[in-house]
């Protein structure tokens, strides 16, 4: 089995996980949490994002959270931009990183952001362009590439003519979102497979969401083709407010525990992560979404 020796691990609980809360959760425990997770040694931690406060209300303040955050060096905190003024509020908070978000359905995309594909791209491009001249990286996301919740299927043709879009506009990543979690390994291979045609698979990132508890497996799947970049929400946080039964990402610390337990280096240290993961647990008075976190003795 060929596997990548290093993975780089994105945490995105801190945006995609609390971006789902029914009650926001507040500016302080967003940077505490995202301090413990720089602490545990996260290269990349999704801050959160400069949307539309009516479109997604937990993610309102986000500046704030930059502001309040202690950045690493080394470490990024990329958020998530829909536009032009999401732009302007991100640069303005001080970020060095965004991320733009299209879908591979068409009624996804309608549904999270309000226009067509093809709008959609049309809007990124100035945004990605206008980014890129003051500096900062754009990371691409590509939704719904192994299933849409009101399209179901969707051809894997289609997310490799997205990926390569926001590749060919200057993102330096493209992550490929199972929003709601339906993909299977061999079919995930297939949808790897045939957007690496087009884009270089080490410019490639794994966002599957664990709705079918299929993630660790379908990671595995595609660890195998050569991706070596992973997203994941410490304690399986989340969800996405326009998809309909997506649960969380699949756990940080499922995903380290796999990894460590192949010998891939992350950088990743678990007793700080699972501390983490615990913290704001204990804040939304609910148990851990990850299995390793549940069973792990504590010290
Ligand atoms: P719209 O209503 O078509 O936009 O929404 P608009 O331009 O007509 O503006 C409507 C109002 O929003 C106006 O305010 C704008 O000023 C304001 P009003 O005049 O009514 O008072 N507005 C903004 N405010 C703050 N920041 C902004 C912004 N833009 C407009 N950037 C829009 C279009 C894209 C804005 C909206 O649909 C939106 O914000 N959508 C975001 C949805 C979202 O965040 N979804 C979750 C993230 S995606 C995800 O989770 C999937 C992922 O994890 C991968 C995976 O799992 O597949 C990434
Ligand atoms: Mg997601």
């Amino acid at each position: 089995m060929r596997l990548p020796e290093r993975v780089k691990m994105v945490e995105v609980g801190p945006r995609d996980g609390l971006q789902n809360e029914t009650r926001p959760v507040p500016v302080e425990v967003r940077v505490d949490l995202i301090d413990r997770l720089t602490a545990a040694g996260l290269p990349v931690i999704e801050a959160g994002s400069f949307v539309s406060p009516k479109w997604v209300p937990q993610m309102a303040d986000t500046a704030a959270v930059l502001a309040g955050i202690r950045r690493r060096p080394g470490t990024s905190y990329p958020v998530l931009v829909p536009n032009e003024k999401g732009l302007e509020a991100a640069l303005a908070a001080g970020a060095e990183e965004i991320a733009v978000f299209g879908a591979a359905s068409e009624s996804f995309s309608r549904k999270n952001i309000n226009c067509s594909i093809a709008e959609s791209l049309e809007r990124f491009e100035p945004v990605v362009d206008a980014a890129r001249a003051r500096g900062l990286r754009v990371r691409g996301y590509v939704s719904c590439v192994l299933g849409c919740p009101y399209e179901g299927e969707i051809r894997p043709a289609a997310v490799a003519e997205v990926a390569a879009r926001l590749f060919g506009m200057g993102c330096y990543e493209i992550s490929l979102g199972d929003t709601i979690g339906v993909g299977t390994p061999g079919k995930a291979q297939v949808m790897v497979e045939t957007v690496a045609a087009r884009v270089p698979v080490e410019r490639l990132a794994a966002h599957f969401h664990d709705t079918y508890g299929q993630a660790l497996a379908n990671i595995l799947a595609v660890m195998q083709l050569g991706i070596a970049v992973v997203d994941s929400s410490v304690a399986g946080l989340g969800g996405c407010p326009y998809a309909k039964g997506a649960s969380g990402n699949v756990a940080s610390e499922d995903v380290l525990y796999m990894l460590d337990g192949l010998g891939i280096e992350t950088g990743v240290d678990m007793t700080a992560l699972v501390a983490a993961g615990d913290r704001i647990c204990r804040h939304l008075g609910r148990p851990s979404g990850s299995r390793v976190a549940r069973a792990l003795p504590r010290a």
